[in-house]
Parts: C-alpha cells; sequence; structure tokens
C-alpha cells in the first residue's frame, strides 16, 4: 500500500465524500457491514416513507437510540483529518464535504462547508409536506421513546430530517454537491460501498471532468473500479497519513 501524501496542493479543489465507514471508529455501526444497521432492523419498517405511515413510534424509538449513539461517542481521527483538510485549502483552494452520514460527527470536528446529502439526525420536521414547507427544519436532540412527537403548529406527526429509501434528495443540497464534484481536481470518496444512488454516482461526474478519483475504504466497494487509487484500510488510520494539514 502506497501511504504516500497525496500531493494535494493549496489551490486544489477538493470534494471529500464520506460514508458510514468513516464514522466506525468512533463506534458507530455501518449499514452494510457484517452486524451493520440493515442486518439488525428492517430497512423497509424504520427508513421508508411506507414504514412511518405504518408505525411511526416504532421509527421514533429506532431514530431515538441513534441520536443516544451518536452522542455518546466522539469523533475519530479520520474525521478529525477532513475538517483539516479544509483549513490547509483555506481560502486559496477549494472544499466541499459530501456526505451521506447524519450522525453529526463531522461537525463536531470542525468541519465547515459540508453538504448533508441524506439530512441530519439531529434535526426534525413537520411530516406533513405542506406544513413543513413552510416550518421547515429545526435542531432536535431530544428522544421520543414513548410515541412520536407532533408538529406544534398542525398537530401531524413530526419525523427526523433524514431522507429515507424511495425518496429524493433535497434538491437544493444535491445540486450543490453535483456542481462541486463537476469542478473539483480531486475526488477523494470514504467509508462507502456505493451502493446507494445517487450518491454512487458522483464519482462519475468526477470522472468526466477529468479528476483523480481516490478511494480510502476498509474493502473494495461494487464500484471500485471507478477509482483510479484505492487505498484499502481503516480511514482512521489513513487519512491522517495521507491529507496534508494534520
Ligand atoms: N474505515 C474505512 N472504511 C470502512 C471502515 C473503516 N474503519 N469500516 C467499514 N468501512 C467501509 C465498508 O467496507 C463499507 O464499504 O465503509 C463502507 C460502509 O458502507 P455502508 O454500510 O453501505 O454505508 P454507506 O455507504 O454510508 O451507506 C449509504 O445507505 O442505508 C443508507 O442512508 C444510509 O447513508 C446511508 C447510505
Amino acid at each position: 500500500m502506497d501511504l504516500r501524501p497525496l500531493g494535494i496542493h493549496p489551490d486544489s479543489s477538493v470534494v471529500v465524500l464520506t460514508g458510514a465507514g468513516i464514522s466506525a471508529e468512533s463506534g458507530i455501526a455501518t449499514f452494510r457491514d457484517s452486524g451493520g444497521l440493515w442486518e439488525q432492523h428492517d430497512v423497509s419498517q424504520v427508513a421508508t416513507p411506507e414504514g412511518f405511515a405504518a408505525n411511526p413510534d416504532l421509527v421514533w424509538r429506532f431514530y431515538s437510540q441513534r441520536r443516544l449513539q451518536a452522542r455518546s461517542v466522539e469523533p475519530n481521527a479520520g474525521h478529525f483529518a477532513v475538517a483539516a483538510l479544509e483549513r490547509f485549502l483555506g481560502e486559496r483552494g477549494r472544499f466541499t464535504l459530501v456526505t451521506q452520514n447524519v450522525d453529526g460527527l463531522h461537525q463536531r470536528a470542525g468541519s465547515r462547508r459540508i453538504l448533508p446529502v441524506h439530512g441530519s439526525l439531529f434535526r426534525t420536521r413537520c411530516a406533513d409536506i405542506e406544513c413543513g414547507k413552510g416550518l421547515g427544519s429545526w435542531e432536535d436532540e431530544s428522544l421520543h421513546v414513548d410515541g412520536a412527537p407532533r408538529c406544534p403548529e398542525c398537530g401531524g406527526l413530526l419525523r427526523p430530517d433524514i431522507v429515507w429509501f424511495g425518496e429524493y434528495l433535497d434538491p437544493a443540497v444535491e445540486s450543490a454537491a453535483r456542481e462541486a464534484i463537476a469542478d473539483c481536481d480531486l475526488f477523494l470518496a470514504v467509508g462507502t460501498s456505493g451502493a446507494v444512488w445517487p450518491v454512487a454516482g458522483y464519482v462519475d461526474i468526477a470522472l468526466a471532468r477529468g479528476a483523480r478519483t481516490v478511494l480510502v475504504n476498509l474493502e473494495a466497494p461494487a464500484n471500485v473500479s471507478r477509482f483510479s487509487e484505492v487505498h484499502l484500510g481503516k480511514s482512521a488510520e489513513l487519512l491522517p497519513l495521507l491529507l496534508p494539514g494534520t
């Protein structure tokens, strides 16, 4: 394995895409690895609009558990290395962090330019589309283990501000991510299985632009052939060695 730093210049334009793997060493289970969340929970029950309609209390118990867990762990060296890269690029370079993670660990590690394409575990919004449009979403750390909370405005159900299977990404966040990738010199994907669309296809936008595509992942994912440089291993160990600024 080549562990020389990636040779990122301070004028570079870099997009980092992260998935659950970067939080694994903080103690948060990934989704598709053995022992992952989707082995222990039925995706269709806890992460789809249909599952929420059928049993909102179950969905809120699931996300309350995840809020509790995410609050009880700390960002790891991988999160800190990504935040340090953003500081290294500063005003001269361009940096965007696109994350599928909802755990808030990047924010706690000091990353600022973040596009959370799958939403946030610590934000809540009204489940009613019309009411939700008006109210937006808000920060919410509370746990709802006894039942789904109700909207203060319309009395309907509240839901976590997370993008579930079968739902569209927020168009503003999605187009900002695509624009940043279409304009980058280096696309670095970390800790993602490349199994969930549309994010799995972001590497192709980088390839079309002629950017370097680099992967840091524990195991080779399905879309490994899209990457010109592959570093297999734990992100908390590899990123501090590969990235400048730490
Ligand atoms: N360091 C680097 N990579 C790791 C580590 C680690 N310590 N541990 C696991 N990985 C890798 C695994 O090899 C796997 O390829 O991280 C990847 C995690 O994949 P998934 O569990 O599928 O997570 P992710 O790609 O983020 O899932 C995408 O799916 O369920 C939805 O909305 C959810 O955002 C999530 C999306």
